[in-house]
């Protein structure tokens, strides 16, 4: 299987064909929750926690969405951010809840890297659903689905990130994922919400949006990450929309047919336009939703194969 890993933790780590193995698989669930019936017994006798640390609507929704078709147990544990400051309190929390024998452990926590060491503590499979502005692997992996859906390939596609790229883990799972399946990269945005060194990443840098939208095949905005910020980043709301925001107008230095993607939580009028969000000729916004639960069904799949194979193999004596 091309699939190995034993926990997804970013896309740094998952060569091409792991981003395939994961996204064709993803496809079959796609099928299966355009049904009625929605069951499928992948995860059954499993146990999944969810971990959010930050706050989340869509992909904590998704992931229990997801692991609850799988026909796993899931328990969603909600933890205040003010409750959680100190490093060893997450270690004492992880260690707490590893001995209660979960098998899916989805973690979403405000500092970057602790979901990887976290991973380290624990004895089950471990997915980031986003840790500080590092990673968010299942963002990018059903972005890459919904591209791949809507163009026909995720290969050699001009694809605009905009916006602010230096607070945003979902920029940054993105440029790795799309780089490592080859397309052509542009990061468009003010020199203020621009990553120190944005030059190691290979793609290309825009100050002007219709410059950088110049052609491009996929226009992918961000949220402007207020809770990230401690300083005067943007001049203002207004300013930012004026530069910034994605209209019509703007839009129109894209390829004609170039679809409009967001994460979501959309700041509509800040942004984006909240019409051209709307605008189901162009964005692709509710399929990036609809993608997202496909995508972490496939993901906890995959993963709970592995950990099984590992459990069967450590139960045989052999090693591992
Ligand atoms: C993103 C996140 O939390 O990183 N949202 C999401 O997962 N759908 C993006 C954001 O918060 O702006």
């Amino acid at each position: 299987m091309a699939f190995r890993a034993r926990h997804l933790l970013g896309i740094d780590h998952l060569a091409p064909p792991e981003i395939l193995a994961i996204l064709d698989l993803a496809e079959r669930y796609v099928e299966l929750n355009r049904r009625t019936e929605k069951r499928s017994d992948a995860l059954a006798g499993l146990t999944q926690i969810n971990m959010f640390f930050e706050a989340s609507t869509r992909t904590q929704a998704s992931f229990e969405i997801a692991g609850k078709r799988l026909g796993a147990d899931v328990m969603n544990m909600s933890v205040a951010q003010s409750s959680v400051k100190k490093g060893e309190t997450l270690i004492d929390t992880a260690l707490t809840l590893n001995a209660m024998h979960p098998d899916l452990l989805v973690v979403r926590h405000g500092a970057s890297g602790a979901v990887n060491l976290l991973a380290e503590k624990v004895n089950c499979a471990v997915l980031n659903a986003g840790d500080g502005r590092h990673e968010h692997p299942t963002q990018a992996l059903l972005d890459a689905l919904t591209i791949r859906r809507a163009k026909g390939k995720l290969q050699r596609l001009t694809v605009a990130i905009c916006g602010d790229i230096a607070h945003s883990r979902v920029a940054r799972s993105n440029i790795l994922l799309l780089g490592k399946m080859e397309n052509r990269i542009r990061l468009v945005g003010p020199p203020t919400l621009m990553p120190t060194r944005v030059g190691e990443f290979g793609v290309e840098v825009f100050e002007d949006m219709k410059e950088g939208l110049e052609g491009a095949d996929v226009v992918m905005m961000l949220r402007l990450q207020k809770e990230r910020m401690d300083g005067g980043f943007i001049p203002s709301e207004r300013e930012y929309f004026h530069r910034y925001g994605l209209d019509a107008e703007k839009l129109a230095a894209a390829k004609e047919d170039a679809i409009v993607m967001h994460p979501g939580p959309m700041n509509r009028g800040v942004e984006i336009d909240g019409t051209l969000a709307d605008d189901i000729n162009r964005s692709v916004i509710q399929d990036q939703v609809e993608m997202g639960v496909a995508v972490r069904m496939a993901a906890m799949d995959l993963l709970a194969r592995n950990l099984r194979a590992e459990r069967g193999r450590a139960a045989a004596g052999v090693m591992v």
